[in-house]
């Protein structure tokens, strides 16, 4: 048998490389099919390169050329596998299935919702039932039937924003003109639709025209609580209000009723609570004064009754309402109130349940 001709060599060459090339997994298997064709020793291509001498010297020109030219193909084949290797390199037999799976971030409650859900819980457990109404309001429920008529100086106590337009009702009421300032139109609303006896309290989102700083927004959260029967007394009011505050700091929490005013209520009354953080010795979260403002609260003013048809001889009672963001500023010990709509994680992972 003699010796491969140029041409056999060339021919077999472009048979094997196609398979070698499929065969090809890995950068190792790329390497050796490298070596195998293209070496400078042991190369198939040098080998063949190197039987062009041997060939008539009229074909050995052409027979180069030949031999470059598929050089070059097996190189930019090669070339090009290289590149796609390397790009699914850490992917195909690469996979680690023993590292334990990345922990997606679990989402949790606001901390303003978790407060307004403490507060829901103490209430639901002595009795109270839960309502919401409109947030959109009309002057009558807002002012009005809360014995501030137009021109009422304690109108000025909240700052209201008006709308443009009077909007329709959602219910069989009046024009909405306003955004609710308070929560405490909804004592009127549930008084207007329910006899009593009244147990309630309703949660919900306030408005008032301030800039944001560290102890204003624009939007905030009230809780309102009404109460009416027959007998309702100012030593249930200060019972009851006891009774949450013991509750929600989870503590025998001293407290003091301040005298106050509010046009609803008479009499009226603020109810500070011993501050947690320095148990009344004085720190920067009271300023100094040992007690924190917790709510605004008194006895249900007669004219309010008269306002909703109720029997203002025959009942009586008392209704509070707390704001959820001062009273979440107070049980995490935050002073910038901003920090509640900012929604940074690194604040909302923190905040304690
Ligand atoms: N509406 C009052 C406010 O927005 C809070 C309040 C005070 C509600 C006394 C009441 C109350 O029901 O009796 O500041």
């Amino acid at each position: 048998m003699s010796a491969p001709t140029f041409r056999e060599t060339i021919d077999e060459i472009r048979r094997e490389f196609p398979p070698a090339k499929a065969g090809v997994r890995s950068l190792a298997d790329l390497k050796a099919v490298r070596d195998r064709f293209l070496g400078r020793k042991q190369g198939r291509l040098n080998a063949a390169l190197k039987l062009v001498a041997a060939e008539p010297a009229a074909h050995r020109a052409e027979f180069g050329r030949l031999a470059n030219a598929l050089k070059d193909e097996i190189e930019a084949a090669l070339g090009a596998l290289e590149t796609e290797l390397a790009a699914a390199a850490p992917v195909a037999g690469a996979v680690d299935v023993t590292l334990p799976g990345r922990v997606p971030p679990a989402g949790r409650r606001h901390p303003l919702t978790f407060v307004r859900e403490r507060i829901e819980r103490i209430f639901l457990g002595m009795g109270y039932q839960i309502v919401t109404g409109p947030e959109l309001e009309d002057d009558w429920h807002n002012f009005e039937a809360l014995n501030m008529p137009a021109e009422h100086p304690a109108r000025d106590m909240q700052d209201t924003l008006y709308l443009a337009t009077p909007v329709p009702p959602a219910d069989a009421g009046r024009p909405a003109t306003l955004l609710r300032t308070h929560t405490s139109g909804m004592q009127i609303r549930y008084m207007q639709a329910h006899p009593p006896p009244v147990r309630i309290i309703a949660p919900g989102r306030v408005y008032r025209r301030d800039n944001f700083d560290a102890t204003h927004t624009p939007m905030f959260t009230q809780v309102e609580g009404l109460v009416v029967d027959e007998g309702v007394s100012l030593g249930d009011l200060k019972g009851t209000l006891q009774a949450f505050a013991d509750r929600f700091f989870d503590a025998t929490v001293a407290t003091r009723f301040r005298p106050s005013f509010f046009p609803y209520t008479e009499p009226s009354a603020e109810l500070d609570v011993e501050c947690q953080g320095c148990r009344g010795a004085g720190c920067a979260l009271c300023k100094h004064t040992g007690w924190i403002e917790v709510l605004g609260c008194g006895m249900v003013h007669p004219a309010v009754f008269e306002a909703v048809g109720y029997d203002a001889e025959r009942y009586t009672g008392f209704a509070f309402g707390v704001g959820i963001e001062r009273l979440a500023l107070r049980l995490y010990g935050i002073d910038d109130i901003r920090m509640f709509y900012e929604n940074d994680l690194r604040f909302l992972e923190q905040v304690r349940r």
